[in-house]
């Protein structure tokens, strides 16, 4: 094992700020496995941004572009955590430079650019992951537990959405969510989380049908300064065309079951609402991102008078949460950045050799970044064919 790894994340956005967190607390979150981590640097175009970032994270420093990150003695692992279609270059020139790179989803703006990416890290002596944050979160992992161990048993019917309102005003300023191919707007930025998990619970995808996007307001103006995330930032009068979708919908069929998805970036009053039902066999569960410290669960037993959903509150006993929270009691409560946490501790023991069955789980690979953008061009390929059936490759045909 290294005797200490050096850590940057290259943007200092919305995302890259969970990063950037996730680090310094990775160490922290389970009993001390891990080589000493060094904070050492934000990457950022914009020096305001990275400069705050790095003192507000305790970093070493900023820099200013992607490349002196790469070209640095000191830094073994980076996030990319930047617009989507800066991906490949940033990661292929860090996996070139013999950095460990874990990367933002979805893993590029097209599918060209993601299979040329998994090619390069399936040749490349370091690690390259991808960020499906919503692996770590205890809530979903149970629901995964009580399918797989047959306590709810297969699933029949899935149920998701992902609702968001970062763009339902129309003077949310022109940022990079808005611009690229089809498919590229709120099906790529949260229905790349939302089919990512759907699979995670219910197993692989083998056709999608029924696909709808849509676009319902055509052109936002154009910030005067820098926007970061979803933020609202004053805007000019200059107007630009958005080229991609505000909402998207489709349905799917799974190995065993159905399920139907929606997805939206203009939904009022939604600002991150992941929702998803399972109905299986033996019962059904749900999870809300708005109650991250709970799931519902519903099974088919007792008097059928008194049957319905009850609250199960998460805690020790539950993923993750043992030992993986400074107090981790039942009912602390807990979110979405301990997600980072859990993700940048996985990474980090994935780099320093220690073994699958004494980690976390292992993050996901660029092939299945891959396989996640597949889904969504099937779904963009459904919509522009009035809904069709589109059937998606097995894991066996893929490789
Ligand atoms: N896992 C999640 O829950 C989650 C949440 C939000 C965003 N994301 C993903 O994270 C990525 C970034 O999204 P965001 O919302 O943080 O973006 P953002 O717009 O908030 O931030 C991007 C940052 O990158 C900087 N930047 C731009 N070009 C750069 C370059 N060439 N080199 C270095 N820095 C550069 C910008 O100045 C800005 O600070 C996207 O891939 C997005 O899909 C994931």
């Amino acid at each position: 094992m290294p005797e200490s790894l050096g850590v940057a994340v290259i943007g200092a956005g919305m995302a890259g700020k969970a990063h950037a967190a996730a680090y310094r607390t990775a160490s922290t979150l389970y009993n001390p496995t891990l080589p000493k981590i060094r904070l050492v640097s934000i990457g950022d175009v914009n020096p305001e941004f990275g400069g705050l970032a790095a003192r507000r994270f305790g970093y070493e420093r900023t820099d200013p572009s992607w490349q002196a990150i790469a070209e640095a003695d000191d830094i073994d692992v980076v996030s990319v955590v930047i617009a989507n279609s800066l991906h490949r270059e940033v990661v292929e020139g860090l996996l070139s430079a013999g950095k460990h790179v874990l990367c933002e989803k979805p893993l590029s703006d097209t599918i060209e650019d993601a299979r040329a990416m998994a090619a390069t890290a399936n040749g490349a002596p370091t690690l390259a992951r991808v960020g499906f944050t919503f692996r770590r979160t205890p809530g979903i992992v149970y629901i995964r537990d009580l399918i797989r161990s047959g306590v709810l048993g297969d699933v029949l019917h899935f149920s998701g959405r992902y609702w968001t309102d970062y763009a339902s005003s129309p003077h949310a300023p022109m940022s990079w969510r808005y611009k690229g191919g089809l498919g590229s707007g709120a099906l790529a930025d949260v229905g790349s989380h939302l089919a990512y998990v759907s699979e995670f619970l219910c197993g692989d995808i083998t056709s999608v049908s029924g696909g709808r996007l849509s676009t319902v307001i055509q052109e936002r103006p154009l910030p005067i300064g820098a926007v970061l995330g979803h933020d609202h930032s004053a805007v000019s009068n200059v107007y630009e065309k958005v080229e991609n979708d505000d909402y998207a919908a489709f349905s799917a069929s799974f190995g065993t079951g159905v399920g139907g998805f929606e997805v939206s970036r203009v939904a009022a009053g939604h600002a991150n609402s992941l929702i998803l039902e399972v109905f299986c066999e033996n019962g059904a569960a749900r999870f809300n991102q708005r109650r991250p410290a709970e799931i519902e669960l519903f099974l088919n037993e007792g008097e059928g008078a008194q049957n319905g959903y009850r609250q199960v509150i998460l805690g020790p006993a539950h993923p993750y949460i043992a030992g993986g929270l400074a107090m981790d009691a039942p009912s602390v409560g807990f979110g979405q950045n301990d997600a980072f946490g859990y993700q940048a501790r996985a990474f980090l023991e994935e780099v320093a050799g220690i073994p699958e069955e004494e980690s976390l789980p292992r993050c996901a690979t660029f092939d299945e970044g891959v396989h996640n953008m597949e889904l969504l061009g099937a779904v963009a390929e459904s919509a522009e064919n009035g809904g069709a059936t589109v059937s998606i490759a097995s894991e066996g045909e893929r490789r």
